[in-house]
């Protein structure tokens, strides 16, 4: 064995290396970056932390990185995520086999416990030789918590005591804090002082590090991949309109049409699972706290309602937030017989999955991996979707590959730019230029046959902009 990794089975990197060659194929705009910066090797001596789930998808990104010259180990960014097969292929490489594993070292498989999760993600920042990485690419924020919190703890001298009012999740993090300093007291202050900067993939983890940013306390730059249009506009609303009812069919084969679906937030995330239900011929109600994310659920034709008044009618819940606490114990508790509960935020604190273990008498049974139902004290049961945790990537295997290349493309590209111009950068949130936006966009439109239109010198100067774009100020809101 050359290197370290810890994925499931090794021998399923043929089944993924075949998944990765069709997944190529819908990656246009990964590949053409490739191809563009091939000769360059622009990423050359960069060491990419990465912790973003690891599918067929993040495996064509891993190799996409490494093409342009990074040395890169990977974790995935939740214990439900990754692809057994995808995270085999990457850690055997495109020359390597099973007996002889020669790719990148990765730490994911599907079912991590939260000790595990958190010992991948430590995996990831702590290079052979006593070295760290010098980038971190991060989805959701936990590999940039992990040393923003381990530099805080080290410089306070103690990991704070664990309180009951932790969440197991953070109280298994703090364990798994206090013990890298116990056995290296300045471990996270130098695996700091080594990073440039990090890339951040979605709407939760960029608004963690603009927090870190307000306060001063980031410590490194970061460019917000997630507010891309190509990504945001793309991912966020048209990978979620494929993956979310992938991820209902594949847990639990129940027909969508006609049933009253619940979508709470009307935000990219939920403007594309709407559709997704709508086209499924479910009647979709929306929750909203932002009256103009409300305003457009209404004027698209959904009713906008309160959860409290289509709780007990209501057949499917989706969560889309990013927010805490949205479906609590209490509604679960008046939900029809066999609801189905999801969520496809980041996080699994959207729905009070605590609260609804504590209920007197509540029975969990295990339908099959991640599909659960749970007996209520009134006797009716619900169906949840991977614990409360992502369901498009826990129940199915999240976007597809067409939609991800342009958020990879996005990253692959912010990582140049961070790791090659990080002293033009201070300890800020920044997103990419409109220019790199829409060039993302234009490897996208070949493999789609679209024939974009050309303006003439005259008409650009009418418009006063230039003729190759970019095209919109960016106050533009697309
Ligand atoms: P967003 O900010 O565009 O939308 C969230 C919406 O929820 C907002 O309109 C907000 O007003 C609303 N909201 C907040 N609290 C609420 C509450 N208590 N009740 C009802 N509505 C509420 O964010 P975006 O981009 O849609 O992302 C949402 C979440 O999905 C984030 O956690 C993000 O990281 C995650 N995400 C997940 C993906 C996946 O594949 N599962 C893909 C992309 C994002």
């Amino acid at each position: 064995m050359s290197f370290d990794y810890k994925v499931a089975d090794l021998s399923l990197a043929e089944a993924g290396r075949h998944q990765l060659r069709l997944a190529e194929h819908e990656m246009p705009g990964l590949m053409a970056l490739r191809e563009e910066y091939a000769a360059s090797q622009p990423l050359k001596g960069a060491k990419i932390a990465g912790s973003l789930h690891m599918t067929v998808q993040t495996a064509v990104l891993i190799e996409t990185l490494t093409a342009l010259g990074a040395e890169v180990r990977w974790a995935s960014c939740n214990i439900f995520s990754t692809q057994d097969e995808a995270a085999a292929a990457v850690a055997v490489g495109p020359d390597g086999t099973p007996d002889d594993p020669q790719g990148v070292p990765v730490f994911a498989w599907k079912g991590e416990t939260l000790p595990e999760y958190w010992w991948c993600t430590d995996q990831i920042l702590t290079w052979p030789n006593g070295d760290g990485p010098n980038m971190i690419l991060d989805d959701g924020g936990d590999a940039t918590m992990l040393v923003h919190n381990g530099v805080e703890w080290e410089k306070a001298g103690q990991v704070p005591a664990t309180t009951e009012e932790d969440s197991e999740e953070f109280a298994v993090f703090k364990d798994l804090v206090r013990g890298t300093i116990a056995e290296n007291p300045q471990k996270w202050t130098k695996v700091a002082a080594g990073i440039q900067g990090v890339t951040e993939e979605t709407t939760t983890g960029v608004h963690r590090l603009y927090q870190l940013a307000e306060t001063g306390d980031l410590l490194f730059p970061a460019i917000n991949v997630n507010d891309s249009v190509t990504k945001s506009k793309f991912d966020n609303k048209y990978g979620c309109r494929h993956s979310l009812i992938d991820g209902l069919n594949r847990a639990t084969d129940t027909l969508i049409g006609g049933k009253v679906a619940v979508v709470c937030g009307y935000g990219d995330v939920g403007k594309g699972c709407a559709e997704s239900l709508r086209g499924q011929g479910a009647r979709v109600v929306v929750t909203e706290v932002d009256p103009i994310c409300a305003l457009q659920a209404a004027m698209e034709g959904y009713q906008v309602a309160t959860l409290e008044d289509v709780v007990e009618t209501a057949d499917i819940f989706i969560t889309t937030t990013g927010c805490k606490d949205v479906i609590r114990a209490e509604h679960m508790e008046q939900m029809k017989d066999k609801a189905i509960v999801g969520n496809i935020g980041h996080f699994d604190n959207e729905i009070d999955m605590a609260g609804l273990a504590k209920l007197p008498g509540v029975v969990k049974t295990e339908i099959k991996p991640q599909v659960h139902e749970w007996v209520l004290p009134s006797g009716r049961s619900i169906i949840v979707l991977s614990e409360g945790r992502l369901l498009n990537l826990g129940n199915a295997t999240g976007h597809p590959s067409f939609v991800m290349s342009n958020s990879f493309s996005n990253q692959t590209i912010a990582q140049i730019e961070l790791f090659t111009k990080s002293g033009e950068y201070d300890n800020r949130v920044y997103t990419l230029p409109k220019v790199l936006d829409e060039k993302v966009a234009r490897l996208h439109l070949d493999a789609l046959g679209v024939r974009l239109t050309e303006l003439t010198k005259g008409q650009a100067e009418y418009l006063g902009v230039d003729v190759a774009g970019p095209y919109k100020p960016e106050h533009y809101r697309y």
